[in-house]
């Protein structure tokens, strides 16, 4: 395979040591390392890639901030059109099984040392929202969360945020519960300020509800910070041929109307690091040099896509007959 140049995460083995049921159908993970060393460090707001049985990676939050770096909590919805992800590890991955990871990345960080904080999650996406908030709990910073799910019994860590010293902090939002239970997005978000930050992580239709709120009521996007776990389907309908001009060869790909960029790429001999193929994770972002990317993906900000200096070849296309990249 040909190298691309782009630096690969090296893997690191762990153990899991414990598989407890967080609530209907979410699976929560304790992984330790396997040769006994100590764990790389996080912050608030990481993830892990985890390789699975099959050649499957699938990217899962953090969400519990270590006091010593001794394992990795992960929490895992067993979605029910799961595309082998999440059902391959809730039904098959059990205590006592090795699996190999990425050390944490962190794509999601919270902004602004001394800014306050409003924290959305919609269900699992609880994840990364509750390590944000322990992390803003223990450096004494002002935030708020408000967590929303569906029903009860499908949500994760509702008990435990009762008895966390921020629990003031937290309103849960239920939506087969009484009126005032659910979430009024508007006036949770609240008035846009210099010094506040939004994060918001769950399904897409609960996050574009938050941001079009959040967008309506004048914030900025530079103040709106957003993980999406999975992307919606992408109509395909009209997807044209195009082509990629590689930089460092002058050597140029053709994207077939039915093939993705990066498969294209990958068929051509580039070693391109592909995890989520969904446009949420980041792992195959590439350097566009000229040409304009029809963007595709939810990892970037609309003004990123503005700048048209980067696409997503997982699932991106291109808008001009060909872009050179920085390969
Ligand atoms: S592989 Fe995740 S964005 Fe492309």
């Amino acid at each position: 395979m040909e190298d691309i140049g782009i630096v690969m995460d090296s893997f690191l083995q762990v153990k899991v040591t414990a598989k407890t049921l967080l609530a209907e159908g979410i699976a929560g993970y304790e992984l330790t390392p396997v040769a006994g060393a100590s764990l790389p460090a996080f912050e608030a707001g990481s993830h892990i890639d985890v390789h699975l049985p099959g050649g499957l990676v699938r990217q899962y939050s953090l969400y519990e901030l270590p006091t010593e770096h001794s394992c990795y909590r992960i929490a895992v919805l067993r979605e029910p059109e799961s595309r082998g992800g999440s059902a391959t590890l809730v039904d098959t991955i059990g205590e006592g099984d090795v699996l190999e990871i990425s050390p944490p990345r962190n794509h999601f960080a919270l902004h602004g040392a001394k800014a306050s904080s409003v924290l959305f999650a919609g269900g699992i996406g609880i994840t990364p929202i509750l390590c944000m908030a322990q992390q803003l709990a223990r450096d004494g910073r002002a935030f708020e969360m408000h967590y929303c799910g569906r029903t009860l019994s499908r949500m994760a860590f509702v008990e435990r945020l009762q008895t966390e010293s921020f629990r003031d902090q937290v309103q849960v939002h239920i939506d087969d519960a009484a009126p005032e239970q659910q979430l009024d997005a508007r006036s949770a978000i609240g008035a846009p300020s210099p010094d506040k930050h939004l994060y918001v992580c769950g399904p897409a239709g609960f996050m574009n509800h938050i941001l079009q709120a959040a967008a309506e009521l004048g914030w900025n996007e530079e103040h709106l910070h957003r993980e999406y776990f999975a992307a919606g389907p992408i109509d395909h309908t009209g997807d044209s041929p195009f082509e990629i001009e590689i930089k460092s060869s002058g050597k140029v790909i053709r994207v077939a109307a039915d093939q993705s960029a990066a498969h294209a790429l990958l068929d051509a001999g580039f070693d391109l690091p592909l995890s989520c193929e969904q446009g949420v994770c980041g792992t195959c972002m590439t350097k566009v040099l000229s040409g304009t990317p029809d963007h595709r993906d939810l990892y970037l900000t609309s003004e990123e896509h503005e700048r048209n200096d980067c696409f997503m070849p997982c699932c991106s296309r291109a808008k001009t007959t060909r872009l050179l990249v920085d390969l």
